[in-house]
């Protein structure tokens, strides 16, 4: 069974500030892209890379991926994205072909998920959950609030979920593939906007599963975010 990943890396990165797109800013002198794409083709059982570049940056992202060496066991392939992370993994999605019977979605925004973490994934797949992800207990309380009365005014708490049942869920999120374009084909129509994969498999009414996730694989978003990945990168290289 050949194992195929889409890499969404068509954001803006506007919480990271200005700049560059996230997925194309460097870390320790490599593109945040380049990290993604390693991690996801350290795997053996990948055989195929999709990646989705900025709208206007394929060609710019297909000269990155020829100028660093990568895995040659995988086929790397570039399409355009979108206006949203939905829009830019369906835009992906066409570019699997139908002998590709797992699926992985993956952030390039999380550039250093460990290769056990992604083997873990393929794995329940392949045992048979139609869709997993990877997810950490939470550290902090999360409360539920509604929006202000007033502009300016405070939010108001509503309520507070049982944080021992929280969890924080990651990526790669792997999937059947059909399970996956069948979701993405009924979201388009309703158009709902889902944060991630395994809540459009959960709206179609198909259990989504979990295993564990690892801390190496958060999500870079903030500045502080890229001053933690390069202290990260520093100590595997020590
Ligand atoms: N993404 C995408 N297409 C979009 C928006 C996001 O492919 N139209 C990708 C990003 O490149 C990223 C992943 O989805 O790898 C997760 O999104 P996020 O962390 O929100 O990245 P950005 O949207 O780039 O950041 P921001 O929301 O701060 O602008
Ligand atoms: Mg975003």
């Amino acid at each position: 069974p050949r194992t195929a990943v889409v890499i969404p890396a068509a954001g803006r990165g506007v919480r990271l500030g200005p700049g560059a797109p996230k997925a194309l800013r460097a870390l320790n002198g490599t593109p945040m892209l380049i990290h993604a794409v390693r991690a996801m083709a350290a795997s053996r059982a990948v055989s195929l890379v999709v990646v989705v570049a900025p709208s206007d940056g394929a060609a710019e992202v297909k000269n990155l991926l020829d100028a660093h060496a990568l895995p040659d066991r995988t086929d790397y392939v570039v399409v355009p994205g979108g206006e949203t992370r939905q829009e830019s993994v369906h835009l992906g999605l066409k570019a699997v072909p139908d002998d590709i019977t797992t699926v992985l979605v993956h952030d390039a925004a999380r550039p250093l998920v460990p290769v056990d973490t992604v083997d873990a994934v393929i794995e329940a797949v392949r045992d048979g959950a139609v869709a997993v992800v990877p997810a950490l207990p939470v550290a902090d309380t999360v409360k539920e609030v509604e929006p202000a009365e007033r502009p300016g005014g405070p939010e108001q708490v509503v309520a507070t979920p049982v944080r021992a049942r929280l969890r924080a869920v990651q990526t790669p999120q792997g999937f059947d593939r059909e399970t996956l374009v069948n979701a993405h084909a009924t979201v388009a129509l309703i158009g709902d906007g889902a944060t991630d994969d395994a809540g459009m498999v959960e709206k179609l009414g198909a259990p989504v599963v979990v295993v564990p996730g690892h801390e190496e694989a958060f999500k870079v978003t903030r500045p502080l975010d890229l001053v933690l990945a390069e202290a990260v990168l520093a100590r595997r290289r020590a």
